[in-house]
């Protein structure tokens, strides 16, 4: 069997680690990837194939930054040249970005199924870009690999069929297990940044919905600059943050006050989530890597699509209206109690990849 797995962006990197490896255990699968080009720098990128063992795209388009509809369309454009001269059995897509979409897309449309992992993720905000191609990726997948069973519930409420469904759990926890092990062994991070554990709040910010609007942008960065006279907060910066702070005029005042840090590789962010005392984020693995590392966590959005969470107490949802409202959010969270017990087997056990390959042996279109 010849799979194709499209991926292109930083998470889908760590999803596809522990997928491939689950791959390359069968010998008569022949797994090929191909790397968008969707994110490019070296810490968004290439990082991840060297820590974690992935191996070298066949195929990489090097498409770059641009607007949702030329980055999308140029993609499909590729990949579908790919798809032509090489048609594999099944074209494997992960989460909702806009590499997801063009892969599903491009497949869907030569009649190659498409399999679709993380599937049934909804926001309920159409505003996202990511709600989308989420919901686009769903309905143009054959097989569809959904994490939780709030994931099923939302895909059979839209009409999809249940043979096509399959809950596996969430491959980011496969992800956390087996590279938490690994991360412990080989990051130096604590070390290198001077932090002790339990004695800082680690922040991530990269939404659009955050980043482009400069009210939220301001509201979330005073907010943690308030919070940061009383805690250290370490903030691995992603770049399209970087730039809308650097746009805003805000980047030297906040250096001034938070510890802003480059992005890190998955190992070192793994340390950094387990030693925080808080995690501070609006991206959709961080907030389930805080869960899995036993550390609460404060979502700085309207909402989440990982709401099971939320319902456990190991996630807050903290809309980030305003300066005081983030940095009140923020006290509130970091002198609360620890969490309740979570109840067991949210994200299943750790074994979502090996669950993939069965499935895609089995399945036969219609
Ligand atoms: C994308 C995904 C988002 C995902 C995130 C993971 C879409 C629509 N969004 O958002 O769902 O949560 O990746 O991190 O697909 N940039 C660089 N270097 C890079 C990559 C990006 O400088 O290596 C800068 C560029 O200015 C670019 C901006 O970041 O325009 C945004 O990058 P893009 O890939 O379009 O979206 P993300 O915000 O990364
Ligand atoms: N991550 C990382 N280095 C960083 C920030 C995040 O390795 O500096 C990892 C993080 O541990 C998680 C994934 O990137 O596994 C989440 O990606 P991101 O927040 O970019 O996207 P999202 O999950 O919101 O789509």
């Amino acid at each position: 069997m010849r799979i194709l797995t499209v991926i292109g962006a930083r998470p889908q990197f760590i999803k596809a680690a522990a997928v491939s490896r689950a791959l390359r255990a069968e010998p008569d699968i022949a797994e090929s990837l191909l790397h968008t080009g969707q994110h490019y720098d070296p810490m968004m990128s290439a990082v991840f194939f060297q820590e974690l063992d992935i191996p070298e795209p066949a195929y990489h388009l090097n498409i770059g930054s641009s607007s949702h509809g030329a980055q999308t369309g140029r993609m499909l454009e590729a990949i579908e040249q790919v798809l032509r001269d090489a048609p594999p059995d099944w074209v494997l897509v992960y989460g909702d970005t806009n590499s997801t979409l063009a892969g599903a897309l491009a497949a869907a449309k030569l009649h190659i199924p498409v399999a679709h992992m993380e599937a049934g993720l909804r926001s309920f905000n159409r505003r996202m870009p990511e709600e989308l191609n989420r919901i686009l990726t769903d309905h143009a997948s054959a097989l569809l690999f959904a994490p939780t069973e709030t994931a099923v519930a939302n895909l059979r409420r839209e009409g999809i069929t249940s043979e096509r469904i399959v809950l596996i759990g969430d491959i980011m926890y496969d992800a956390a297990r087996h590279f938490g092990a690994v991360a412990a062994r080989d990051s130096r991070i604590l070390a290198q940044l001077d932090l002790s554990p339990g004695g800082y709040a680690l922040a991530t910010i990269h939404r659009a919905e955050n980043t482009d609007d400069p009210k939220r942008l301001h509201a979330i960065f005073a907010g943690l600059k308030a919070v940061a006279e009383d805690a250290a907060v370490v903030l691995p910066l992603h770049p399209r943050t970087r730039k809308c702070l650097l746009d805003a005029g805000l980047l030297d005042d906040v250096a001034g006050c938070l510890r802003l840090i480059e992005p890190v590789g998955y190992l070192d962010m793994v340390m950094l989530e387990r030693s925080a005392r808080l995690v501070v984020t609006d991206s959709g693995g961080v907030q389930k890597e805080a869960f899995f590392h036993g550390v609460p966590c404060v979502t700085l959005r309207d909402e989440t699509e990982w709401t099971e969470l939320v319902d456990c107490g190991w996630n807050r949802l903290l809309p980030p209206v305003s300066a005081n409202a983030v940095r009140d959010g923020l006290r509130a969270a970091l002198s609360a109690p620890p969490p309740p017990s979570p109840p067991d087997g949210l994200y299943g056990g750790g074994q979502a990849a090996v669950r993939v390959v069965p499935c895609l042996r089995a399945f036969r279109p219609r």
